[in-house]
């Protein structure tokens, strides 16, 4: 049967450009998991953050845009990690997610972190246009290929091989970029994948920013191929190490692929007045209030998956994983997160995922104190500047 399409009365236009990719700030901001019960720290402490909380989301996800944060991250998580705090275990699902906050806010991307094992591709891409429609263009898709066995057993029974899981989301990938550009019909063959007469409308309104988080010789390529923003667990055994690091994946995309890619990363803030405050408090939620065991479970399992870490590394990231899921320190005064941006600058990064054990008097205080300084020391121009430096921009 030969099917045809009826043309389109309008083609709906971006109300604005994705700042993940449009914004000029040599630092880029983001929130990291706030969707997600203990946000990144793995604590039993009480002013932990509670994701069940609809309204609280709003309140950071709102701070956050109106601040002039480039990204809203969310994590993908479908079961906790044991433990006290049973970390993660309750999560807001992130595409419904994100067409809730996309809702209410204006200008920062909101991404959807996203299994692929666990989503159909016509069904990813469909919700995809549709939370970019409610954002105005302002959508991101993280690329998850699911490492954690018992969380991607409760969807197949088992799991793919590690390479594998990356071929699967190579075929998964072109079936959303084909529901996104194609019109009319069209026909896939894979060997994961078969769609007879493929539809997929309403396009995106701006190309959705593609980021991935692969950390193995595999995962890296994959995100070399594909994505606009490699999004990254910093190995910090010393500072040559993570800046090599830090500039391999953009390495790579031009080497491979003739393309350039964004690094992001994502970072535990402790702000305080005194640094011996800040220590203090970082103390307190990691070693005294810490959940070891769910942060043991985590590491053993990201490092038995994956091979990105040895069993002593991931001993060595207990405590970071424990601060803030690995990510790197903000901790201390001001001038002192002002110093530390400033290194991770210069190691490359482009932009940051932040996250806090209280959310909500984390980015008050961070948005008060830190931000005048990031625009003092040159990282930031003020958002009413870069607002008018960036007009709404047709879709690519
Ligand atoms: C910054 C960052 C964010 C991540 N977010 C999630 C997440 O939300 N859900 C998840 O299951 N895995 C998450 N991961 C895990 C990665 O997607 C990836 O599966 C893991 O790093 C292993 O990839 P590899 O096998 O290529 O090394 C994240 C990793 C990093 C570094």
């Amino acid at each position: 049967m030969s099917v045809t399409v009826a043309p389109r009365r309008f083609t709906p236009t971006p109300r604005i450009t994705n700042p993940m990719i449009s914004s000029p700030n040599k630092m880029k901001l983001g929130v990291f998991g706030l969707n997600t019960d203990c946000g990144c720290a793995i604590t039993t402490a009480p002013e932990r953050l509670m994701a069940d909380d609809w309204a609280g989301n709003l309140e950071i996800a709102k701070i956050a845009d109106r601040a002039g944060f480039e990204a809203l991250i969310p994590i993908g998580r479908w079961r906790g990690f044991g433990g006290d705090a049973n970390f993660n275990g309750v999560c807001y699902e992130t595409y419904t997610w994100a067409a809730g906050v996309a809702a209410v806010t204006d200008q920062i991307a909101v991404v959807t972190t996203s299994h692929v094992p666990t989503v159909h591709p016509l069904v990813a891409a469909k919700q995809a246009a549709t939370v970019d429609h409610i954002s105005g263009g302002r959508f991101g898709l993280n690329i998850i290929c699911g490492w954690f066995g018992p969380e991607m057993r409760m969807f197949r029974g088992q799991m793919m091989e590690h390479d594998e899981r990356y071929d699967y989301a190579d075929e998964w990938l072109e079936i959303v970029q084909k529901a996104w550009n194609q019109h009319g019909y069209w026909d896939y063959d894979g060997k994961f994948f078969k769609v007879q007469q493929g539809f997929s409308e309403p396009k995106p309104l701006n190309r959705p920013v593609l980021v991935n988080a692969g950390g193995s010789p595999r995962g890296m390529r994959y995100c070399a191929e594909h994505c606009d923003v490699a999004f990254l667990i910093v190995n910090q055994s010393d500072e040559a190490t993570s800046r090599k690091q830090v500039r391999s994946y953009n390495e790579l995309a031009q080497r491979e692929f003739n393309r350039t890619l964004q690094t992001w990363c994502y970072s535990y803030v402790v702000q305080r007045d005194t640094r011996k405050e800040a220590e203090d408090y970082l103390d307190y939620y990691v070693n005294q209030m810490g959940d070891d065991e769910g942060a043991d479970n985590i590491a053993k399992e990201l490092g038995i998956q994956t091979g990105i870490f040895t069993p002593e590394q991931a001993e060595a990231f207990k405590f970071h994983f424990k601060a803030g899921w690995a990510g790197i320190p903000l901790v201390g005064t001001v001038g002192d997160i002002i110093d530390q941006f400033r290194k991770y600058s210069d190691w490359g990064l482009d932009g940051i995922c932040l996250s806090w054990l209280d959310y909500h008097t984390g980015i008050k205080d961070f948005v008060e104190g830190v931000m005048p300084e990031m625009e003092a020391a040159g990282l930031r121009v003020p958002f009413a500047e870069r607002e008018q430096q960036v007009p709404a921009q047709a879709a690519e």
